[in-house]
């Protein structure tokens, strides 16, 4: 059983950030842009699952014409920690030569899951890559990866809401709770 221990982030809090974010990201890529109507050659790359609302907020504030896909990748290991294996279960539908990458996550944790798609990604001969992530656990790091956007540096809780999951349970909280299990 789950218990919301208390929350972390609010809703107006998240938003704020993520305005910032966006505002920041807009004001970097902005020498890429191509016009309205042009296809996009900034590619903003979901991870699946946890990363949907924020990968929804995050596009809607970055005021540039962006091409939208999406990755799921599984790791193996117990329901709060990653075993570092990673398998992809939903690929790219494009591919990267003719795009600068934006790659948006929800949460960097020990990092294996980040490195991995990022050496994926790179493989693929992108313009150029970027990561942004809504959270950053450094104290859990287990692999040298840091993104180049980064919402907030939490400590080493187990946290769900606005698209964290454990087990499935609470992704649709407004909100980011630290939980612990009872
Ligand atoms: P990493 O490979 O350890 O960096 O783990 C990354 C993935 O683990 C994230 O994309 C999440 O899916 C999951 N994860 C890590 N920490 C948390 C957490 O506190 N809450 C929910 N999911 C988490």
């Amino acid at each position: 059983m789950l218990e919301i221990e208390r929350v972390l982030l609010s809703e107006k809090e998240i938003a704020d950030r993520v305005r910032e974010l966006g505002n920041q990201i807009t004001e970097d890529y902005q020498h890429l842009a191509v016009k309205i109507g042009d296809a996009p050659n900034i590619l903003a790359i979901g991870v699946l699952k946890g990363v949907v609302p924020f990968y929804a907020d995050l596009c809607r504030a970055i005021a540039l014409p962006l091409a939208f896909d999406f990755i799921s990748v599984s790791s193996y290991g117990q329901a709060t920690s990653s075993s570092g294996t990673v398998r992809i279960l939903k690929d790219l539908d494009v591919p990267l030569e003719e795009y600068h990458v934006l790659m948006i996550e929800d949460i960097i944790d020990t990092g294996l899951t980040l490195t991995y798609l990022k050496e994926n990604i790179l493989r693929r001969n992108p313009l150029s890559f970027k990561i942004a992530t809504l959270l950053d656990k450094p104290d859990r790091r287990e692999v040298p990866i840091t993104a180049d956007y980064n919402g907030f540096v939490i400590s080493d809780f187990f946290v769900v809401g606005y698209g964290l999951d454990c087990m499935e349970c609470c992704r649709n909280l407004p909100y980011i709770a630290a939980v612990r299990t009872i």
